[in-house]
C-alpha cells in the first residue's frame, strides 16, 4: 500500500457547472467552495499532510473582470470567516504564487500565513496567481542572485513549494486532460487522475475512490 503524503488538485469545471444549472459561471464558483470544504475535511480525516489546490492561474487574469473580482471576493470572505477555524484545526495555510491582489486581500493572505505558520497537522498550499513556468524562472533567478549552482536540489529548494514533498497524486476534475501550467516540475512522478465530474459535483466518495486506487498502484520511479 502506497502512503499518501501530498495530494494536488486542479479544481476545474465551476463555470460549466453554473451554466448547466441555468445560472451564472459565478454561481458555479460559489458552489465550488463547498467542494473545497468537503475535501479539506476528508484530507484531515485521512491524515494526509499536504494538500495543494489550484485556485487561480497566471493565465486566469485574461477572464472577464466581473469573474476575476468575484473569485477574489469569494476567497476574501472565505478566509475572513474561516481562518480562525482552520487555525484551531492545526492547519497551516501557504500561498503559492506572487501576492499581487488588492491591499486588503494581500494583508489577509499574509495574516493567514503568519497566524498558521507553526501548525503541523495539514498544510494547505493555495496556488493563487500561480504559474509553473514563472515559478521555475523565479527559482533560477534566485539561484543566480545567490550565486548557487543550477542543479536539481537547488531548483527544488527555490520553488514556491519548498519544504513540500512532490505530490503523490494529481487530480483534475472537469473532464479536461491537461496540466494548465500547474506544478510542471513537481509532478514528474505523480500518479494522475482525470475525473469527468465538474468540481462542484466532486465529493468525498469520488475522492476516496481515487485515494484507494492510488494505494494499489505500483510506482516504479524508473526502477522495475
Ligand atoms: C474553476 O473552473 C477554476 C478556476 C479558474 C477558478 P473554471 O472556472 O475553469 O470552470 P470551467 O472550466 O470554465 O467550467
Ligand atoms: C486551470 O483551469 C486553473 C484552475 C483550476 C485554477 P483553467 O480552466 O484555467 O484551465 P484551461 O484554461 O481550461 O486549460
Ligand atoms: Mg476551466
Amino acid at each position: 500500500m502506497n502512503p499518501i503524503k501530498h495530494v494536488a488538485i486542479i479544481m476545474d469545471g465551476n463555470g460549466r457547472w453554473g451554466i448547466k444549472k441555468r445560472k451564472s459561471r459565478n454561481f458555479g464558483h460559489k458552489q465550488g467552495l463547498k467542494s473545497v470544504e468537503k475535501i479539506i475535511k476528508e484530507t484531515l480525516k485521512k491524515k494526509i499532510r499536504f494538500l495543494t489546490l489550484y485556485a487561480f492561474s497566471t493565465e486566469n487574469w485574461k477572464r472577464p473582470k466581473n469573474e476575476v473580482n468575484y473569485l477574489f471576493s469569494l476567497l476574501d470572505n472565505f478566509l475572513s470567516n474561516k481562518i480562525k477555524e482552520l487555525h484551531s484545526q492545526k492547519i497551516k495555510f501557504v500561498v503559492l504564487g506572487k501576492k499581487k491582489f488588492n491591499k486588503k486581500l494581500n494583508n489577509l493572505l499574509n495574516y493567514s500565513e503568519k497566524l498558521t505558520s507553526n501548525n503541523k497537522k495539514l498544510q494547505i498550499n493555495l496556488a493563487l496567481n500561480y504559474g509553473s513556468k514563472s515559478e521555475i524562472i523565479n527559482a533560477i533567478n534566485n539561484l543566480k542572485k545567490k550565486k548557487l549552482q543550477i542543479n536539481e536540489s537547488n531548483i527544488t529548494r527555490n520553488l514556491y513549494t519548498k519544504n513540500t514533498p512532490d505530490p503523490d497524486i494529481l487530480i483534475r476534475t472537469g473532464d479536461r486532460k491537461r496540466l494548465s501550467n500547474f506544478l510542471l516540475w513537481q509532478l514528474a512522478y505523480s500518479e494522475i487522475f482525470f475525473e469527468k465530474k465538474l468540481w462542484p459535483d466532486f465529493n468525498e466518495k469520488d475522492y476516496n475512490n481515487i485515494l484507494n486506487k492510488f494505494k494499489k498502484t505500483k510506482r516504479n520511479f524508473g526502477k522495475i
